[in-house]
């Protein structure tokens, strides 16, 4: 089974997607780190962010390796052509970057690609923004989250706090946001909005927990 959970930045999707797959015993995929890590390795390689062709080699050729622990179906890490980088990939330098690599049409062709190879048969859950309208339309749980902008930075910012990395204030945070949320929408290949078919959770007053019991109840139901 797929379960498909998409959304803007901050909207919960992270921690949503791994608690459910930990109560489900899913494997877990975070394909905003996909994008992530292709971002950074044209930073640090002092690509031209504007050269579509070499952005999209670098999705294309370089491996992207997720670190695994033994039982636990979320990834402790993520590299890049042999070079980790799970801390890098969530600094503010790569938040800057990240739409415009993402909006790229080649790059996200290589991504989806690969997204749909570590899928394959297994039941996972899988956080983006075009995992029920692209990667995977025929999911059978696809899950739009949403919460306002201003719960989503203050969401971001005591999660960043949490980490010891990343920016930490919340008035930052929100204009990032904001300037994502647009242009991760208004992109002419897969822009961030629900599939038809999606249901759509605004997690502005739930808790954690009560979001995931509403998607393991949904995929239960769905399963018999
Ligand atoms: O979920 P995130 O904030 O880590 O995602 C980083 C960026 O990658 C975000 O600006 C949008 C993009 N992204 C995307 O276009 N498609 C996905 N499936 C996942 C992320």
């Amino acid at each position: 089974m797929i379960i498909a959970i998409d959304g803007p930045a901050g909207s919960g999707k992270s921690t949503v997607a791994k608690q459910v797959a930990k109560m489900l015993d899913f494997h877990y995929l975070d394909t905003g780190a996909m994008y992530r890590s292709v971002a950074w390795c044209a930073l640090e390689r002092g690509v031209d962010l504007s050269d579509a062709d070499a952005l999209a080699r670098i999705a294309a050729d370089e491996r992207i390796e997720f670190a695994h622990e033994a039982g636990n179906p979320i990834a402790t890490g993520v590299a890049i052509a042999g070079k980790d980088c799970t801390h890098d990939i969530r600094t503010p330098r790569v938040d800057r970057v990240v739409s415009t690599v993402s909006a790229v049409p080649a790059v996200r062709e290589a991504l989806v690609e690969q997204q749909r190879a570590i899928a394959a048969d297994d039941d996972i859950a899988m956080e983006g923004r075009d995992i029920g309208t692209v990667v995977f339309p025929n999911a059978e749980v696809k899950i739009f989250l949403t919460a306002s902008p201003e719960e989503r930075a203050r969401r971001r910012a005591l999660q960043n706090a949490e980490k010891g990395y990343g920016e930490t204030d919340p008035a930052v945070i929100l204009a990032d946001i904001i300037a994502r949320d647009k242009a991760d929408s208004s992109r002419e290949v897969a822009p961030l909005k629900p599939a038809d078919d999606a249901i759509e959770l605004d997690t502005t007053g739930m808790t954690i927990d009560e979001v995931c019991e509403r998607i393991a109840s949904i995929a239960a139901e769905k399963r018999v």
